[in-house]
């Protein structure tokens, strides 16, 4: 483990972070969602309360304690945690979206439970709002940073969606490698900015999280200095 002393320094700014799937309602009993367990962003919640930053915590439904120090807002729909960033991110000095959203949602919920029939069940979906894409952008946003689940092409994926959500940092995963990622304690992150790059090697979540904070940290005083 790391010198948890040597963390960087937060100290007076403000970072919001959202964690966890969304749940989008099919009818009164059903719902699509992602896999995501959110430990990832409550891991980095707790990195960044630790290096002294206000903390929001806008988490979906997940079974995770709330780290100490940080103000959670509960949310279960896409639209919901639109709603709670953009309230949040006014004051924000730094946005990490480590939120699985569910890319789609129900065109209509049905009113009452959809009985089962002989035939087959066709839905239809529409788009849920890009949160990350719509906090960023926004005049006088906050430091932005995505996260990018891949299976494929991961640094080539990854860097398109820095580019085109107007990031300031994504942090990628390979789905694929054993052992990490969705429900694990462990994780491994490819951190790209415009510019540079920096592996981050498996380790616990909690670790990764320390890491992503100092990244974060030193790119911002980059970014403030000039
Ligand atoms: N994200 C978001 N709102 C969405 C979809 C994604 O805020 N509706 C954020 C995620 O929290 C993540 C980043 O955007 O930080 C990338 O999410 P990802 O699902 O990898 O990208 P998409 O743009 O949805 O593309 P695709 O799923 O097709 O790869
Ligand atoms: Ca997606």
């Amino acid at each position: 483990t790391v010198n948890r002393h040597a963390v960087a320094e937060l100290r007076g700014k403000h970072v919001l972070i959202t964690a966890g799937p969304t749940r989008e309602p099919l009818d009164p009993v059903r719902y699509i969602s992602n896999h995501s367990s959110g430990k990832m962003g409550f891991a980095i919640a707790e990195a960044a309360v630790n290096a002294g930053a206000e903390v929001t915590l806008v988490a979906g439904p997940v079974s995770l304690q709330t780290p100490r120090g940080c103000e959670r807002i509960d949310v279960t729909t896409a639209d919901d945690m639109l709603d709670a960033c953009e309230q949040f991110a006014r004051k924000a000095d730094i946005f990490i979206s480590t939120a699985a959203v569910a890319d789609y949602k129900a065109v209509s919920v049905a009113e009452n439970k959809i009985k089962k029939s002989d035939n087959e069940l066709t839905l239809t979906f529409t788009k849920n709002p890009d949160i990350l894409a719509t906090i960023s952008c926004k005049d006088n946003r906050p430091f932005c940073v995505g996260f990018a689940a891949e299976s494929q092409d991961v640094e080539q994926y990854a860097r398109q969606k820095l580019i085109n959500k107007k990031l300031d940092m994504i942090a990628a995963n390979d789905i694929t490698a054993d052992g990490l990622g969705f429900n694990s304690d462990n994780n491994a992150l490819h951190v790209l900015w415009s510019g540079g790059d920096k592996k981050l090697p498996a380790t616990s979540k909690s670790e990764l999280a320390h890491q992503l904070i100092s990244l974060i940290t030193t790119r911002l005083n980059e970014i403030e200095k000039n």
